[in-house]
């Protein structure tokens, strides 16, 4: 029935009406009048979308987030074409549509896939309640450079936690009702020097050992469509690879979903200086793999219908959207209930949710003397500092469009919630613009502004006068939403402004310092290290925000989040990740540098909690495997502090000799525990072959070496209880 149902619509479909349905258009209907300058007029989008779902030129939109208007040009879509077929309506659904989670930098840093999956479910039924039927994420592109403003989006520098990542979101939006899209494939994160849509040049061993696996475990997750990447990979466009859409992901890991191009990417094939025209782009997208256009305006695929060599290439695409259409559901009901949004959107539940997320998600990278948690009976007064820490928009972070301002709890808010202490506020410092608007600060955005008649002098004054006469100062910095993800790079790590002026202010005035970070990427934290004595990272964490920073903050909840990415002393480090190789002096890996140690300043996988725990019997099932062989490694986490508290158990690998320098470690087994004070736990992980295999760069295969394994199981990359197996012919 399924075939066919699609053999008899392909039929009957001319082959512009084939072309049509390969192509996706915006439809920026944007609240107000955007802005011109930034490239995007609020009508063209929309009467161009209009015009094409009148002839059947249109099989997908994007950027409708109003069920109302998904019922109006769905009507206009299947009235619009011989066959009734419907269109697609997708999303950048990233990290929630009206309920929003923390970012996915953050949600990585749970390492609780269960959560993970949790929040997308939720993310995945609000938005199919509102008519939106395919999400542009997860995001699993791995990065090691935190100048790139899109390592916010991502799982951070790990393939083993970013497969997991990805995993669990793709079971998330598609156990919501959407079809998931991980992007960008591939290798977006290693763009040169950080910067956004730069050529990326990634050697095949890379490829396949970091940047490949999040991709291949979505498509084993089940993902539903795949999203191309923008920049050069090894000189040929992501978007017009072969290699990359057809032979790794159709050929070599049996991918049956559809591709989409990034936005616009098929007609900047030319613009790349790798297509002559727009009908060379257009043929050799749809050859090289690329089934839908996602296009402003005139979309190449436009001009399929005179290409005749890519006929077969069209059918095929076009089988594959009708299979998406027809999969969903879409054939038989096209149309969205809209009252039943309403009811979803407003569900408890997923701000209950999104709240345990945001509490899971911080990661405490120092707490000393145990500053934290604040005992709120303990603290008369309280001030709370700098300009994130009363903004609403800031504290949803990016990628964020059908939000609820009014709704989202800062963490002035919820700290003035949550005790009975008085509680003060002053911004501090001015708040910092990017030197270049965001090409987001059109949707809703915020291009912050100082209050009216904003001091600054008198109101940096007036903070460190408060944090005198205060018992405990909170001070939040970090970067405003917009200085982070598309189009967001950076040179620099640095606070910006005069926020780390303030902070050495307020730590100088000797009143006990909470640092809290609101951001996406590692910032320059040298001196807080050193002078602050409690950092906490609560990333940008969503509507319920401000809650559960201040359940973090007065004990109501332990953190035990752990960092997905290495955190560098300064930028001159980067790139920089822990998996590196052993060198021929390993002894002075921390010295590589005579004017900064080259050791960073939080390792990957740190973060502590409110409890203590210690590491025991640490025990393999066998000294000696055979290469196709598993062992069992299984050690006691016991708290031996006085709170109940997460811990994220975490085990490394590293392989002494073989035929190729292997990472000193490489993360290879994690799972969060939650345990009551004297708990013990005892954590068992299964290290098979698929664990100790790599891509080796002269085999060109994956291979698995007779030798000798170090085994590492702890707290953070920097664990210390240690053992071996070997791997023997035997
Ligand atoms: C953007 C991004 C991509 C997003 C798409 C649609 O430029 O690169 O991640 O999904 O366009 O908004």
């Amino acid at each position: 029935m399924t075939d066919e149902r699609i053999e008899t619509l392909l039929a009957g479909m001319s082959p512009e009406e084939k072309a049509g349905q390969l192509t996706q258009y915006f439809y920026f209907k944007l609240p107000g009048e955007a802005d011109p300058a930034l490239g995007f007029d609020a009508d063209e989008q929309p009467r161009a979308a209009e015009a094409a779902l009148g002839r059947g030129g249109a099989g997908a939109l994007l950027f409708v987030t109003d069920p109302a208007e998904v019922n109006r040009l769905q009507r206009l879509a299947i009235d619009g074409n011989p066959q009734g077929i419907p269109v697609l309506f997708g999303f950048d659904v990233i990290h929630g549509l009206r309920t929003i989670f923390p970012v996915p930098i953050a949600m990585a840093a749970s390492w609780d896939p269960e959560t993970i999956e949790r929040g997308q479910t939720i993310a995945g039924r609000e938005a199919r309640a509102v008519g939106i039927h395919w999400t542009f994420a997860p995001m699993v592109d791995i990065t090691r450079d935190p100048r790139w403003g899109r390592i916010i989006e991502g799982a951070g520098e790990d393939p083993f936690l970013g497969a997991a990542v990805a995993a669990a979101q793709v079971r998330g939006f598609q156990g919501g009702g959407i079809i998931a899209g991980p992007k960008h494939f591939a290798g977006y994160g290693a763009s040169l020097g950080g910067r956004d849509y730069d050529e990326a040049n990634i050697s095949e061993y890379e490829l396949w050992n970091t940047y490949l696996p999040p991709f291949q475990a979505a498509v084993e997750a089940g993902a539903g469509n795949i999203m191309t990447a923008y920049m050069d990979l090894n000189g040929i466009p992501a978007s017009g690879s072969h290699w990359l859409l057809t032979k790794v992901l159709r050929d070599t890991w049996g991918f049956t979903g559809f591709v989409v191009s990034d936005a616009n990417a098929v007609k900047n094939l030319q613009t790349h200086g790798f297509a002559a025209d727009p009908a060379d782009a257009a043929a050799r997208a749809v050859t090289a793999g690329v089934d839908l256009e996602m296009a402003f305006s005139e979309p190449a695929y436009d001009h399929l219908p005179a290409v005749p060599a890519a006929r077969d290439a069209v059918e095929v695409s076009v089988r594959r959207i009708l299979e998406a259409k027809l999969r969903l559901g879409l054939l038989d009901e096209p149309f969205v209930d809209e009252d039943r949004a309403r009811e979803v959107l407003a569900d408890p539940e997923h701000r209950a949710v999104a709240r345990e997320a945001a509490r899971r998600s911080a990661v405490l990278l120092k707490n000393d003397g145990d500053l934290l948690p604040l005992d709120p009976g303990a603290f008369g007064s309280i001030a709370v500092l700098g300009p994130l820490a009363d903004s609403r928009r800031d504290t949803l972070g990016p990628w964020v469009f059908d939000f609820d301002l009014a709704e989202t709890v800062t963490v002035l808010e919820g700290i003035r919630r949550a005790t009975g202490a008085e509680v003060a506020y002053a911004q501090g410092v001015p708040v910092t613009q990017r030197e270049f608007p965001s090409m987001f600060d059109q949707f809703g955005g915020n291009r912050p502004e100082d209050p009216e008649g904003f001091d600054a002098d008198a109101e940096f004054a007036r903070a460190v006068a408060l944090a005198e006469s205060s018992d405990v100062a909170i001070v939040v910095l970090g970067e405003h939403q917009n200085m982070i993800g598309e189009a967001a790079s950076r040179s620099s790590l640095d606070l910006p402004g005069r926020q780390l002026e303030l902070l050495r202010a307020v730590a100088a005035t000797g009143t006990p310092t909470v640092l809290l970070l609101m951001n996406g990427r590692p910032l320059d934290l040298r001196w807080p290290a050193e002078h602050v004595p409690a950092i906490m990272d609560i990333w940008y964490p969503g509507s319920q925000g401000g809650n559960a920073v201040a359940d973090l903050l007065f004990g109501a909840a332990s953190p035990g989040g752990k960092l997905p990415f290495t955190w560098p002393r300064t930028v001159g480090q980067v790139p920089i990740h822990y998996g590196h190789t052993r060198s021929h002096e390993p002894q002075n890996q921390g010295r590589r540098y005579w004017d900064e140690a080259s050791t960073p300043l939080f390792p990957f996988g740190h973060g502590l909690s409110y409890g203590r725990f210690a590491y025991e019997n640490l025990f393999v099932s066998a000294d000696t495997v055979a290469p196709d062989a598993e062992v069992t490694v299984s050690v006691d986490v016991t708290n031996t502090g006085a709170r109940p508290a997460p811990e994220v158990v975490q085990l490394y690998l590293h392989q002494r000799h073989g035929r190729a320098s292997r990472p000193v470690r490489e993360l290879k087994g994690f799972s969060r525990v939650e345990l009551a004070p004297g708990e013990t736990r005892r954590v068992a992980f299964t290290i098979g072959p698929q664990q100790r295999r790599y891509w080796h760069a002269a085999v060109r295969d994956w291979v698995l070496d007779t030798t000798t394994f170090d085994v590492w199981v702890g707290g953070s990359s920097a664990a210390e209880l240690a053992t071996t197996f070997e791997v023997r012919d035997v």
